[in-house]
């Protein structure tokens, strides 16, 4: 579904990607895991169209996405809850969901207000306040339902579950499992690797700029080696 060969994207004279290559299937969840400042970030930021690459390929299906402007990007069908969870503080929790949605017509199982709001009671109760007045946690709930509401064939969360108390973050983890069991594609950025083995199918490890290693959950685990080099631990 999603295939990048080769990227390097940076920021003006500094480069950040140095030929980072991955995929993900449909219905797969991958994660890109390795310590701060790799390129994680940067590699979503090039995917979503909001960093242009200087060199290599994104494609999604059958759409190169080279030149696409973010609108473009989204509409195909990925959707962002990006890093630091920016939500529209100004507008109620409603508007918020309601704001980016996209239906989807072809889909009986698309995401509608009231899919997020049972998967999420608690924006549900809070529908009509303004998402300034909502908890951390709930912010981040409230990021990922508006995501949904675009039904992207492909969500991509970067550090979802960062700095959130342990019960919220149960809660995503909760989410994610739901929407795996529902086929959804994901690619997750986290740095909870417990929660992340019953999840994921594939980790692609991020070092300076590029995918150096690439296994599931278990063969990381048997390689004690690898996450102390890579991940610190
Ligand atoms: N907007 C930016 N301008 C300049 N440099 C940046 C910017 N964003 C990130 N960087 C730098 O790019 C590198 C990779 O950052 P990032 O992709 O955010 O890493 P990660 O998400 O893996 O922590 C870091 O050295 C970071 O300082
Ligand atoms: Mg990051």
């Amino acid at each position: 579904m999603l295939t990048i060969e080769a990227l390097e994207a940076g920021y003006g004279q500094s480069r950040v990607l140095f030929g980072l290559s991955m995929v993900a299937r449909a219905g797969e969840v991958v994660s890109l895991i390795g310590r701060n400042g790799m390129g994680k970030t940067t590699t979503v930021r090039a995917i979503m169209g909001m960093t242009r690459p200087t060199g290599g390929r994104i494609s999604f299906g059958d759409h190169p996405l080279a030149g696409l402007a973010p609108h473009a990007i989204a509409r195909l069908g990925l959707g962002l809850v990006p890093e630091g969870r920016r939500i529209f503080p100004s507008l109620t929790v409603e508007e918020n969901l309601v704001a980016t949605a996209r239906t989807d017509t072809r889909n009986s199982n698309a995401w509608t207000l009231e899919r997020v709001v049972a998967l999420f009671p608690r924006l549900g109760e809070r529908r009509r306040q303004s998402a300034r007045t909502l908890s951390g946690g709930e912010q981040q709930m409230l990021a990922i339902g508006r995501a949904l509401m675009t039904n992207p064939r492909l969500l991509i969360l970067d550090e979802a579950t960062e700095g959130l108390a342990p019960l919220i973050r149960a809660e995503i983890w909760r989410c994610l499992h739901q929407l795996k069991q529902a086929g959804q594609t994901i690619v997750v950025i986290d740095k909870n690797l417990g929660e992340m083995a019953a999840l994921v199918d594939r980790h692609h490890i991020v070092e300076k700029g590029r995918v150096v290693w690439s296994g599931t959950p278990t063969e990381l685990d048997s390689q004690a080696n690898l996450a102390k080099r890579y991940l610190g631990i």
